[in-house]
């Protein structure tokens, strides 16, 4: 019954977010789930979207979202070699690569937002972050498939893989893990290979690509890893402060200024976030395959807001050793 009658509250039609996001999971293109996402979040900065969801409906979020069928998928052990930026070849390939890479985060940003924003009764400023995220993955996606048709290639050119999505699937039931494995496992390896990158193509004569890596997406994928960071926290505390299913907690928990739980969080000293830091070396260990590999870029990792105690623990191949 609710799909009668489409809202006058935008030019897109979308009464709330969650809907917006929706239908860029259900757009196949890339460069068109960036577009609206650039057109959705200034709608919602703008208050032209003033919900972030209809409390009294449920819409059913893809497993997998739309894509596009001509980029070949291989497994990731299929993957060609990339090689180290010394050749235009190596260049093309490390360019293809970062820009599905960006692609999924495009629709992981807004898949948080879609599967887990009224499930979990998260607060405004959780949807704000996760917009912001969204906005950037679609210009980091928008620059580097552009910056691979200026080396002569194209996006779908190369064979890609879905392992990004495979371990979103894995995490689909809990935004604990999905927070933990996406944002604070993956994405903050991400800032560990970076630096690395930028050097090659720098150190390949391809200053045109490491200054995008370097002063556009690297110091913008801090900020992720630092969403991903301050929402698990909060979680965990609003979790340790009352029953995350009781919905009458959770809908006092949405009305009660929750930025100062999260702010109380990220500020607070270590001895209120060793329980928070255990959780997440539980998540990790249950829903990511494996330890986590050094070395660790521990600088960007400390700006995103977490330090070797969270990683460092993780690193060690016999779980449960910690150092
Ligand atoms: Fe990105
Ligand atoms: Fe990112």
């Amino acid at each position: 019954m609710e799909a009668s009658a489409p809202p006058p509250s935008s030019s897109s039609g979308d009464r709330t977010l969650v809907e917006a996001a929706l239908r860029i999971l259900n757009a196949e293109d890339p460069w068109v789930k960036a577009s609206l996402g650039e057109a959705t979040a200034k709608q919602w900065f703008d208050g032209l979207i003033s919900r972030p969801y209809d409390p009294s409906v449920n819409l059913p979020v893809p497993e997998r979202p739309a894509r596009l069928s001509n980029v070949k998928l291989v497994a990731p052990s299929l993957m060609p070699k990339l090689g180290k930026a010394g050749s235009l070849q190596s260049r093309q390939a490390i360019l293809h690569s970062l820009a599905h890479t960006e692609s999924w985060a495009i629709d992981l940003s807004w898949d948080i937002i879609a599967r887990f924003g009224k499930e979990e009764a998260m607060p405004r400023s959780f949807f704000d972050d996760f917009v912001k995220v969204a906005q950037d993955e679609g210009r980091h996606f928008t620059l580097l498939s552009g910056r691979l048709q200026e080396l002569g290639s194209f996006y779908g050119a190369l064979p890609a893989h879905d392992g990004l999505w495979d371990s979103a699937i894995q995490t689909s039931n809990s935004l604990l893990a999905r927070l933990a494995v996406e944002h604070c496992v993956h994405e903050a390896r991400g800032l560990d290979v970076l630096p690395t990158t930028i050097s090659r193509f720098r150190n390949g004569g391809d200053d045109a690509t490491a200054d995008l890596l370097e002063t556009v997406v690297y110091p913008e994928e801090v900020t992720h890893c630092a969403a991903g960071v301050k929402w698990f926290k909060y979680l965990c505390q609003r979790t340790q402060q009352g029953s995350p299913q009781d919905k009458d907690v959770q809908e006092d928990k949405k009305l009660q200024a929750p930025d100062q739980l999260s702010a109380a969080t990220n500020e607070n000293s270590e001895a209120n976030l060793d329980p928070v830091i255990d959780t997440f070396h539980a998540i990790v260990r249950t829903h990511f395959r494996g330890p986590l590999k050094p070395p660790f870029n521990e600088q960007a990792r400390q700006a995103a807001g977490f330090g070797p105690e969270w990683y460092k623990p993780l690193a060690v191949k016999e779980f449960g050793l910690a150092e």
